[in-house]
């Protein structure tokens, strides 16, 4: 009896002892094999239905789980529905196709193949596909967001995948090439025309913004465009639809583009009525800033062009565009030229009405033709 239960112990022990070393030698026999070369990592033979299952339920699972407590904003303005679509246009669509434009033989190739999103978007909640858009999924080509310093972009990316399936082709180019209905075929051969026709997809012709993100840059002083452009290339103002925009662009051609665009008028928006004490008050914080809390005049550098050509020309620009920047500025998000530290010395001071006013009081404001640098 005693032997017997000795014997079965010792065939217990020896057993853990196999499971023991198989388990460590797994790894080793595991690396041997890849480096035999025998995993096929083709992707033209495509995967295993259970291999395609697997990494399926896995990507689903994490992108679920990982949007868990994605605060989402109470509600996003449409106007950001317009620089997101011409942001995919060059930036998604070259893989996920587009309405009217079939997705390129090459990328039906890859593995995974990026789904068309027209179809794909309504199994995903919006926390979920901005969780997508802003990180990207790791080992199937599906890129991150070009920033991960902001997040209004990437919202505005979703309200714009939100509505796609319901875009025909026309609308759909309307909103990512504009009057001019370049489509993507088109490309850029490099000229200053083709430069030119890239940026009025979102500034317009007309340097006035096809809509309410997207600034006005007509009248801007040229040093800073040029100092922007730059910022945004370099990553050092986040915004990852200038950052492709202004990467996309020959930097040969930067200089031509902010002249052409500063020589043009802006805006001459009548401002409403109901406005008029916004605008007053915010008129008095530009003029005198507010001592007491360290906030400086802003007309001290915003008013005079003759100061800085790389002082930004605030006067006439659009009203959420100035918003968000302060907002951008007061979250510490905003970079921009080597001049930005002026602004986040103080943007964090300011109280969400002050920064209402002030956009109100900027946008009301007439640009005075032929200051503009
Ligand atoms: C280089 C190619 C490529 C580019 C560019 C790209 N994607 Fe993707 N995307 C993919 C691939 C591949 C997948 C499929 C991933 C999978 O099935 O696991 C994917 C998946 C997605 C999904 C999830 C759809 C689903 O149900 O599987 C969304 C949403 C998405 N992409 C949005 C975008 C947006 C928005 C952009 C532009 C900002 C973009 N993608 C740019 C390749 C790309
Ligand atoms: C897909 C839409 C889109 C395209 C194309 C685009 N822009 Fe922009 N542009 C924007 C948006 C949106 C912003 C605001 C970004 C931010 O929040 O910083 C902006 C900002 C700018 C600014 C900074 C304005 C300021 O007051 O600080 C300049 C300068 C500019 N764009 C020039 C260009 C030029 C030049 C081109 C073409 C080479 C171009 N953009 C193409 C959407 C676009
Ligand atoms: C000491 C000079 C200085 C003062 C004072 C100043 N600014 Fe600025 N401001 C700048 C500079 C420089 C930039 C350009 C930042 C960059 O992109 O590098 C800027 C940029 C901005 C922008 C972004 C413009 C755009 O087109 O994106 C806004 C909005 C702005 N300022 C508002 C204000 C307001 C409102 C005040 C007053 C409360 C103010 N500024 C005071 C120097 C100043």
């Amino acid at each position: 009896m005693k032997l017997n239960v000795n014997r079965h112990r010792i065939a217990v022990r020896i057993n853990w002892k196999y499971i023991a070393i198989g388990l460590a030698v797994l790894p080793f026999a595991a690396v041997f094999v890849a480096w035999l070369g025998f995993f096929n990592i083709g992707a033209a033979s495509g995967h295993w239905r259970i291999t395609e299952l697997f990494l399926q339920l896995a990507m689903r699972s994490a992108v679920r789980t990982y949007a868990i407590g994605i605060e989402e904003p109470e509600a996003f303005d449409r106007g950001a529905i317009l620089p997101a679509a011409g942001h995919f246009a060059r930036g998604c669509a070259t893989c996920h196709g587009a309405p009217g434009e079939p997705r390129p033989a090459m990328v039906k190739a890859m593995l995974p193949r990026p789904p068309r999103l027209e179809r794909a978007v309504h199994a995903w909640d919006d926390a979920q596909l901005f969780r997508i858009v802003k990180r990207g999924i790791r080992f199937t080509g599906m890129p991150a967001w070009p920033t991960q310093m902001r997040d209004d972009e990437v919202w505005g990316m979703v309200a714009f995948l939100r509505r796609l399936p319901d875009l025909d082709p026309e609308e759909y180019r309307n909103l990512a090439y504009g009057p001019a209905k370049r489509s993507r075929a088109s490309g850029f051969n490099g000229s200053f025309d083709a430069a030119l026709a890239g940026c009025a997809r979102c500034h317009g012709m007309d340097g006035l913004g096809r809509s309410a993100f997207v600034p006005v840059i007509a009248g801007q002083h040229r040093a800073y465009f040029v100092e922007s452009l730059r910022a945004y290339a370099a990553g050092e103002r986040a915004s990852g639809i200038m950052e492709l925009a202004a990467t996309e662009a020959d930097r040969k051609l930067w200089q031509r583009l902010a002249e052409y665009y500063a020589s043009l008028p802006a805006t001459e928006d009548e401002q409403s009525a109901a406005d008029a004490e916004r605008i007053a008050r915010g008129r008095r914080i530009a003029q005198y800033g507010v001592p007491r809390r360290d906030i400086p005049a802003c007309l001290g550098c915003h008013g005079r062009p003759d100061r800085n050509p790389v002082y930004p020309q605030l006067d006439g620009q659009k009203r959420p565009y100035l918003e968000n920047q302060l907002r951008l500025f007061a979250e510490g998000e905003r970079g921009g030229t080597d001049y930005a530290h002026l602004m986040t010395e103080f943007a964090s001071r300011l109280e969400r009405k002050e920064i209402e006013s002030l956009a109100a009081y900027f946008a009301s404001r007439q640009v005075q033709r032929g200051k503009a640098e």
